[in-house]
Order: structure tokens, then sequence, then C-alpha cells
């Protein structure tokens, strides 16, 4: 129980209570028995002001506001309508005893009937919060389909296109280096020999990268903590980092984030959108990662991210980042995010661009499923 909870003062001494039952009930009783007998006609309108108090405290509080302000008001007006030390109210007795009746069962009929408007209105509340993470999931799901469908052709489209220039190279490879063999050492053409190896020695590497990134399943996944990995890339990064002037920071909202992972790729995710950050900000600045836990829909998430005090993403650009080969560095590859995407998405999660928490800057949001 917090502290607010314990100073709570019960329902009948509120401030409501006082101002829609009490205080009423208290005006009607003074004019009522400041009323002359002679004013038969104004005992009539008071008698029956008391179903005032009495409804507004069904609706306000339920069963228990309405019999309040019926009992309360029954007892006094009991005084007033059949004791001589006040001047009597002139209504006749029995009608006098069915109004006290009557103001006992409208409390009831009305603190019942309020009550379950009460009770439907929070089930429909229930239902609309309900409707709305339901929304929001498929929302989510749809988000990530589109994602995966791209990746899916563009990922078969690459792993053609590779495998198609993977012979020819490795031909050309193996030409070269025999050309290799047949220049003397200290010949002018040898640089040239060295120069076409190491590019084409780049080339297979790159192919290579392509064909495992469209290769699906090839995670190697072991039960590892998101937690160590994070403070280890930062770790990794910090050195590249203070050279540039940016100021990094990891923090872990929990001791232990553990899931089933490959924790190689995975910390080619967080490289990956670390540098991107550290990209965006060639003057320096700052670049925070923290992992905290999120429920979303019906699922837990780990979510890790990574904010920076860069220029921002222009919302135009926010669907485009994700696209193989886009970039808008001078010499960037365009593969970064989309490959991180894929990892992400190998692990049943996703990746959301949101603005930093002033509204600026960025934040990528990497959402991996708890276990
Ligand atoms: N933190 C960031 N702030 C601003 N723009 C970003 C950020 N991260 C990624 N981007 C944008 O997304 C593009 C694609 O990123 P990426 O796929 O990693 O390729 P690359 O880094 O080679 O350009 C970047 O060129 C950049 O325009
Ligand atoms: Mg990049």
């Amino acid at each position: 129980m917090t502290q607010a909870e314990r100073t709570k003062l019960p329902w009948f001494l509120s401030w409501r209570a006082l101002l829609i039952l009490w205080l009423p009930i208290a005006l009607v009783t003074f004019f009522h028995y400041f009323t002359g007998a002679k004013h038969h006609w104004l005992h009539d309108i008071f008698r029956r002001l008391y179903y005032i108090p009495i409804v507004l405290g069904a609706f306000q509080f339920g069963l228990k506001g309405s019999l309040g302000a019926s009992i309360v008001a029954s007892l006094v007006y009991l005084p007033h309508a059949f004791t001589y030390f006040f001047e009597r109210d002139p209504g006749a007795s029995i009608e006098k005893i069915l109004e006290m009746l009557l103001y006992n069962i409208i409390a009831l009929i009305t603190g019942v009937l309020a009550e379950r408007e009460q009770k439907e209105r929070h089930r429909q509340e229930l239902i609309a919060k309900q409707l709305k993470e339901t929304i929001e999931e498929k929302k989510l799901l749809e988000e990530q389909l589109i994602r995966a469908g791209k990746l899916k052709a563009l990922g078969e489209l690459t792993a053609g296109i590779a495998h198609e220039l993977k012979n020819p190279i490795a031909s050309i490879k193996g030409a070269a280096e025999a050309i290799a063999d047949e220049i003397a050492e200290d010949s002018p053409r040898r640089k040239l020999v060295e120069i076409q190896q190491k590019e084409l020695k780049r080339l297979s590497k790159t192919l290579d990268q392509f064909l495992g990134f469209a290769r699906p399943g090839k995670f190697l996944k072991r039960q590892m903590d998101l937690c160590d990995l994070l403070h280890h890339v930062v770790g990794l990064m910090e050195t590249q980092a203070k050279k540039k002037h940016i100021q990094m920071e990891a923090t872990c909202a929990v001791p232990e984030a553990s899931i089933q992972g490959d924790r190689d790729q995975l910390m080619q995710v967080l490289v990956n959108l670390i540098i991107n950050a550290m990209d965006v900000m060639p003057d320096g600045g700052d670049v925070r990662i923290d992992l905290h836990g999120e429920e979303l829909g019906n699922k837990g998430y780990w979510v890790i991210d990574i904010t920076d005090s860069g220029p921002g993403i222009p919302e135009d650009l926010r669907e485009r980042i994700f696209d193989f080969f886009f970039s808008t560095k001078e010499n960037g590859t365009g593969l970064g995010l989309p490959i991180s995407l894929n990892i992400v998405d190998g692990h049943g999660g996703f990746i959301r661009v949101n603005d930093g928490p002033d509204g600026q800057h960025t934040r990528i949001s990497v959402h991996i499923p708890c276990h």
C-alpha cells in the first residue's frame, strides 16, 4: 500500500461527498425545519429535494453513495416529520412514511443501475484497451512482414548475382596467380599483379558476405547475455569514439538480459549502429546505449536503444535507410542497416527508428524477444 493510499479518506469523508451529498442534505434540512407549517407547498418541495443528493450519490459512489444519502435524509427528516419538538411537516403521516420509504427504494434502484452502468463502462474500456493493443501488435507485425518480404526478395537477388559471379572470379583468381608465378620478383609489373590479387581477394570476400547474408538460418544461437555484450562492444569502440571526441555511455536497467542468440552476429548489429551514430557526428557528440525490458502486445522484449546527438533522420528517409545500398555518405555501402535488420529479424526481433527523447537526434531501438 502506498503512502497516498494509506492517508486516503473513506468515501463519505471526501470533498465530493461533502459537496454533493452532505451539504445539499444539510441545506434542504435547514430550510425545511425553518419553514412555517402554513407553507404547505414549500414542505412538499423540500421533502422531494432530498432525491437530488440520493441520485447524485448513486452516480458518484454507486449503491453505497445513494443508500448513505437516503438513510441520512430519512434520519434527518424523521424528527421534523413526526415529533413535536419541532414545527412539524404539515404533510399527512402516511404520505411522509411513504416518502421515506421511497427515498430508500429510489436509492436502491439508482444505486444498482449506476453500478451496473459503471461495470459496463469499465468492461468497454477494457475491450477498447485490448483492441488498441491488438491493432498495435498487428501494425508491428505488418511492418515486420513488409521488411522481411523486402529483405527476402533482395536477399535472393543478391545471392543469385553473387553466385553467378563467384565462379568467374575464382577462375580469374587462379589465372592471376598463374601469371604472378611467371613474373620476376623485381619486375615493375609485379606491383600491378599484387594489386590485382588483393582486389580479387576483396571482391570474393564481399561476395561471400552477400551469400552468407542471403542464407537463412545460419545463426549459431547459444545462451548469452545482452548486457554483457553491450559492455563488451562499448569497450571495443571506446578508443575510436575518443578519437572522434564522442562521449559513449552504456547502461543496463537489468543485471542480466539472457537470450538464445548468435553473439557474433548481434555484436555486428551493435557495432554497425554505433558506427552509424558516430558517422553523423563528425565534430563529436554523445552516444548512449541503454538496455531495458519492454512489453509489447503480449510479448516481452529486451530493447537496446542507441541514441545519438546527431542531426536526426528526416521522416521521408526512415523507411529507405533499411534498403540495400541506400546511403547518404560519400563512401557509404548502404549495407549496415539491412544486414543488421536481417540479423535481428533472424532472432525474432525488429528495429525501430525514433527521434531522441528531446524530439531531435536519432534513437534506433533494437527489440529482441526475451525467452
Ligand atoms: N544515427 C543515424 N543518424 C542519421 N542518419 C543515420 C543514422 N543511422 C543511419 N543513418 C542513415 O542511414 C543510411 C544507411 O545506413 P547504413 O545502412 O548503415 O549504410 P552506411 O552507413 O554505409 O551509409 C546512412 O547513410 C544514413 O543516411
Ligand atoms: Mg553504416
